[in-house]
């Protein structure tokens, strides 16, 4: 019986998903939701704080400051919140209003970033707030999870050596990217482990991660509207965009099997069973990691106005399409020949 009495002394983690009943083809989800924060980012927010507090940069006047999508501010609130420290959070318009008032709940300031950059994204625009607002002040002390190694580290002393415990035969692992902090911890333990894994990376199309064009992206997590300092493309074997409209189709797949995902799953869940669905998977060990839930996609990734605005008739009419009894869906049990998850 786990009794804790800071909120993140407790993380899920042990839990998958065998997604063979949705899709046709095994691969497990590792579920990272499971947690008072919400999302994969508690771990790299404990450690960015931890080595922060080692390294003597946070004193009883100092100021949290990060930029973040939503999920990392929530888990920066949560321990800031737990540890008597003052947090702002600069974000953007694509951050979900539940997102945005869960970090006020937890007593955080928000600053939300309305102006597009160069990129077509946020990210720009977001940093130089950050960078002018530690100028004017040396109480804020910004934890930077685009550069800080405690970032990946997170992941590489948790994340990983969860899995590798686990599925001691682990052929191919399937991670999305958005700072690449997950990615990199990731590979750099696999990498160093027993047998050789396959790491896949996961983008969005429009990201500029990986390069490529820049593009309009409406889900948050994902992909990033520059190169991610943290990333080291030699240890990533293989990358995989995938377009938003199936981040939606994935989405809706798992949630008719009563599995609600956040938006960046579905992105890996999408790109993983196309990559699958082109190898062959039946020898193969898979895992997937899914980075939060859905409820704080309800107004966006799971709203209908949201996604006819955005997407257009067709995608709503696929999911509409998709709605039917799937009782012929289960019973055939078959692998999806199309590409489409
Ligand atoms: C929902 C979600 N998925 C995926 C990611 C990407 O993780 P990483 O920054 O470690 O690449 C994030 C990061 O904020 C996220 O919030």
């Amino acid at each position: 019986m786990p009794v804790i009495t800071a909120p993140h002394a407790f993380n899920e983690g042990q839990l998958y998903v065998d997604l063979r009943p949705t899709f046709g083809r095994s691969l497990f989800l590792k579920c990272e939701g499971f947690n008072f924060a919400g999302s994969i980012k508690l771990k790299a927010a404990i450690e960015m704080v931890e080595a922060a507090e080692r390294d003597g940069l946070l004193t009883e006047d100092s100021v949290l400051v990060e930029s973040s999508s939503g999920n990392l501010g929530v888990a920066l609130s949560m321990i800031a919140a737990s540890k008597g420290y003052r947090f702002l959070c600069v974000t953007d318009s694509r951050c979900n209003l539940s997102t945005r008032l869960l970090m006020e709940a937890l007593g955080s300031e928000v600053q939300v970033i309305a102006d597009l950059d160069a990129n077509g994204g946020f990210l720009g625009a977001r940093i130089d707030y950050v960078r002018a607002l530690c100028a004017s002040d040396d109480r804020y002390v910004w934890l930077s999870q685009y550069t800080n190694p405690g970032n990946w580290g997170a992941h590489y002393r948790k994340t990983a050596p969860e899995i590798a415990q686990q599925f001691p035969r682990l052929d191919v692992l399937f991670v999305g990217a958005g700072t690449t902090g997950t990615l990199m911890g990731c590979a750099r333990y696999f990498r160093e482990w027993h047998r050789p894994v396959r790491i896949v990376a996961v983008d969005t199309v429009g990201s500029v991660a990986f390069g490529g064009e820049p593009g309009r992206r409406m889900i948050p997590g994902l992909g990033m509207s520059m190169r991610p300092p943290l990333l080291d493309e030699s240890y990533v074997d293989e990358v995989i965009r995938v377009e938003e409209a199936d981040t939606i189709r994935a989405c809706h797949r798992l949630a008719r099997r009563g599995f609600l995902f956040g938006g960046s799953t579905g992105t890996v869940v999408s790109g993983a069973m196309k990559w699958l669905a082109e190898h062959d998977e039946r020898d193969l060990t898979a895992v997937a990691i899914a980075p939060d839930l859905g409820e704080r996609y309800l107004d966006t990734i799971y709203q209908s106005t949201w996604l006819e605005d955005l997407y257009g008739d067709e995608v709503l009419k696929s999911l509409q399409a998709s709605k039917g009894p799937r009782g012929a869906e289960r019973l055939a049990g078959a692998p999806d020949r199309g590409q489409e998850p």
